[in-house]
């Protein structure tokens, strides 16, 4: 079997979101969907076909202190489509579910350096539990967990 090593490439953008589509399309709307999304879609002034320009993924976590939480894993909105209130839009039916399905929260990681969407989940009364809490972000890549998996008993 010959193959080659190479840099991607601007062409090789819809191989590498073929590839990625194979897990999505298997996580999240399989028989245990690992994840859910919502989708904001309109038609643009300029055609007839519909546009998708933003979307919300997220997924329901447990913890024994407070119960169900609504976790929002992504959140995305077209450049050009910012600041009309899309994004307000997902946070209220997002808050709207997580009422309906009993959560106590929305828990979501923001990187530090994206002050526009800190502020943005502030105004609407988000806590940053790291500084409140002192709460880290830990994970064990899939690594430690094949060595973990493996570890024999003493
Ligand atoms: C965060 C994000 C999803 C918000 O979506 P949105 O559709 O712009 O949200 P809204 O229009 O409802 O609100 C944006 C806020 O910024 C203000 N704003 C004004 N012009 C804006 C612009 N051109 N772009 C972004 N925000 C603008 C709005 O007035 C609004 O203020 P408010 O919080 O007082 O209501 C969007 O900015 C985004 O996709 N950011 C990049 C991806 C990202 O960082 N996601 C979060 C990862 S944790």
């Amino acid at each position: 079997m010959e193959y080659k090593l190479r840099k991607a490439e601007p062409k090789d953008v819809p191989d590498i979101l073929r590839l990625v589509k194979v897990d999505l399309l298997e996580d999240g709307f399989g028989d245990t969907p690992f994840y859910h999304c919502v989708i904001a879609e309109l038609q643009p002034q300029s055609s007839d076909g519909l546009e998708v320009v933003g979307f919300a993924m997220y997924y329901f976590t447990y913890d024994p202190w407070v119960g169900k939480q609504l976790y929002l894993e992504d959140f995305f909105i077209t450049q050009e489509y910012r600041g009309l209130g899309i994004g307000s839009h997902i946070m209220r039916h997002l808050s709207d579910l997580a009422m309906k399905t009993r959560c106590s929260g929305m828990m979501f990681v923001v990187a530090e350096n994206n002050e526009s969407s800190i502020q943005f989940y502030k105004r609407r009364g988000a806590e940053d539990l790291s500084q409140e809490e002192g709460w880290r972000l830990y994970r064990f890549d899939k690594e430690s967990l094949v060595k973990m998996a493996s570890a024999r008993e003493e």
